[in-house]
């Protein structure tokens, strides 16, 4: 693994029979999976044929274990997949992967680099059980990240867990915090600016709860 972000994102993912690395770019989730045996098969694909032809290279010497397409999003290529990654994307790009998919697996490993709360919502909108909904920093940013199981029921998700995250809202790590205390000040710079600020002082007021008692 190259980055600290892929490091982590790769514990996220767990053992199974064929590996979905949708939007492989280099390939080294696909590469990483196949060489430590975590996947016996990967289909890894990416809208760009220049990506395709780098993950290609990197994953030659697991060829026979692995099939590369260019395409747009999760396609029948990816019938076979159990486990899909997104990662590094927009959000809204997830979204959408994800409501065309033809196919979907019973786990999904999803890094949005935005728009968590529309990916959180997605995923359960889809019948999926989220599993891990947290933050994680690498290289000096934060990442959400949000792994999900077909399957299995949990509670109902809340609107703040879902602007949130849920294990966010319940562990508050100092990661978490960090970052709401940056949002916090935005905002009360952005409020003294703003002629209407409502909006921003309701914001204000959710994330001083939250820093006060965690509270759903
Ligand atoms: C920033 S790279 C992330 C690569 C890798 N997944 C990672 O997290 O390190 C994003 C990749 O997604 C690809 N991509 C963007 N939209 C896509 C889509 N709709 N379907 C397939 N690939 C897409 C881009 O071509 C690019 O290679």
């Amino acid at each position: 693994m190259k980055t600290q972000r892929q490091r982590v994102i790769y514990d996220y993912l767990t053992p199974c029979a064929c590996f979905g690395d949708v939007g492989c770019d280099h390939g080294v989730f696909t590469y990483e999976m196949l060489a430590s045996k975590k996947a016996q098969t990967a289909v890894y694909s990416d809208i760009s044929a220049a990506c395709l032809q780098k993950a290609r290279v990197l994953t030659a010497p697991y060829a026979a274990r692995a099939t590369g397409v260019v395409c747009d999003g999760i396609t029948e290529a990816h019938a076979p997949c159990d486990q899909v990654l997104i990662a590094g994307m927009g959000g809204m790009e997830i979204v959408k992967i994800l409501q065309n998919a033809p196919t979907l697996p019973t786990r999904l490993v999803l890094q949005p680099m935005k728009d968590a709360e529309s990916v959180r919502k997605a995923v359960v909108a889809l019948g999926y059980a989220v599993e891990k909904d947290t933050l994680f920093t690498a290289e000096g940013k934060y990442y959400y990240i949000v792994t999900a199981n077909k399957g299995q029921t949990l509670p109902p998700y809340s609107e703040r867990e879902y602007r949130y995250g849920r294990d966010n809202l319940r562990d508050l790590q100092a990661d978490f915090i960090h970052l709401l205390q940056v949002r916090r000040e935005e905002l009360t710079l952005a409020a003294a600016r703003a002629k209407e600020s409502a909006l921003l002082a309701a914001e204000l007021a959710e994330i001083e709860e939250i820093l006060q008692n965690g509270t759903h």
